[in-house]
């Protein structure tokens, strides 16, 4: 239904589409990598339940897991600046690779992802 919520717009096949592809691309940083277990299919699936949510969907995040408490669960990894734009530049990627968001609502949700990566900052970057 166009004119309803970003996951109205998008839908769950192109949802769960972007968000394994988005794995696939932290997978293959090397500046994300290291800090995610080598099977990331409950990571995927734990993204795919909160961005449902989070984008206007079914809460399912809440339903399995609770309260997200994001900031918080992502104090235990070191998030400097750097990191923070190598997830939104992963995410970019796998927003490319899924035509079938469309263009506007990419950029939607690109911009709403930036500004919780910029909250889940938790160490300055390095100086330069
Ligand atoms: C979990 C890193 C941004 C949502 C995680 C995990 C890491 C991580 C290492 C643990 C993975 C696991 O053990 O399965 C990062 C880094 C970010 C970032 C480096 C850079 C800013 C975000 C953003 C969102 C998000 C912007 C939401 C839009 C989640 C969720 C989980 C998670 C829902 C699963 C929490 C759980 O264990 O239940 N993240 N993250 N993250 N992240 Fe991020």
């Amino acid at each position: 239904t166009p004119g309803g919520s970003l996951y109205d717009r998008i839908g769950p096949q192109a949802l769960e589409a972007l968000v394994n592809r988005f794995y696939s691309y932290v997978a293959a940083d090397p500046r994300l990598a290291p800090l995610f277990p080598d099977d990331l299919r409950l990571t995927a699936e734990k993204q795919l339940a909160f961005l449902t949510g989070f984008l206007g969907g079914p809460p399912l995040y809440h339903q399995r897991f609770g309260h997200p408490r994001l900031r918080a669960r992502h104090l235990p990894f070191v998030i400097t600046p750097e990191r923070a734009q190598a997830w939104l530049s992963c995410m970019a990627s796998a927003l490319h690779d899924t035509p079938s968001i469309a263009p506007e609502d990419a950029r939607e949700l690109h911009a709403a992802l930036g500004r919780v990566a910029t909250h889940m900052v938790n160490t300055p970057g390095e100086a330069t």
